[in-house]
């Protein structure tokens, strides 16, 4: 089987249904995040305190090539991803993008107690949602498939992610 890619705003519970998924269908869990902090020993936060976000967003998209020569994972993509042609190319060649989503304040509830994602570190986090939000409705909209998740439980999400991919 050829990979599943969930893609998507932060806060839209990506990590949490590709875990899950993963564990049901037995495939691999791949948190491209988790490998980027790994790769750099860093966390996310510092590398885009000390690095910057080009750097991030380079280092990512070489992250997303190493693991799409892979198959069989669930691959949890950070948010951003969507944001390079090639990545979108590269996800599309190797497998199946599934875009999960949710309305703004439901990603305000769900990130705000968490300080590890430095795009959202700023004085109005609701309207810095809104406005990456618009900037890359474009960008969600390429998946093959969109589920929003605003309303219904991590189980529910996972069952219809599932029900894709038979
Ligand atoms: C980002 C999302 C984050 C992480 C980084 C940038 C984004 O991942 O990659 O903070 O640009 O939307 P999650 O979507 O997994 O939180």
């Amino acid at each position: 089987m050829k990979n599943i890619y969930l893609i998507g705003f932060m806060g839209t519970g990506k990590t949490s249904v590709a875990r899950e998924l993963a564990k049901q269908k037995e495939m691999t869990f791949v948190d491209l995040d988790d490998l980027m902090e790994i790769k750099e020993g860093l966390a996310i936060t510092e590398i885009f305190a000390q690095k910057g976000e080009t750097y991030f967003r380079d280092s990512e998209k070489k992250i997303l090539v190493g693991v799409s020569r892979n198959d069989f994972q669930i691959i949890s993509c950070g948010g951003g991803i969507v944001m390079d042609k090639d990545n979108i190319a590269l996800m599309k060649n190797t497998g199946i993008m599934v875009c999960l989503s949710a309305r703004p304040e439901v990603i305000l509830t769900r990130t705000k107690n968490y300080g590890h994602r430095p795009l959202l570190n700023v004085d109005n986090p609701v309207n810095k949602i809104k406005e990456l939000l618009k900037e890359r409705s474009h960008f969600y909209a390429l998946a093959d498939y969109n589920i929003d998740t605003s309303d219904i439980s991590l189980k529910e999400v996972v069952k219809k992610v599932s029900e894709l991919i038979v």
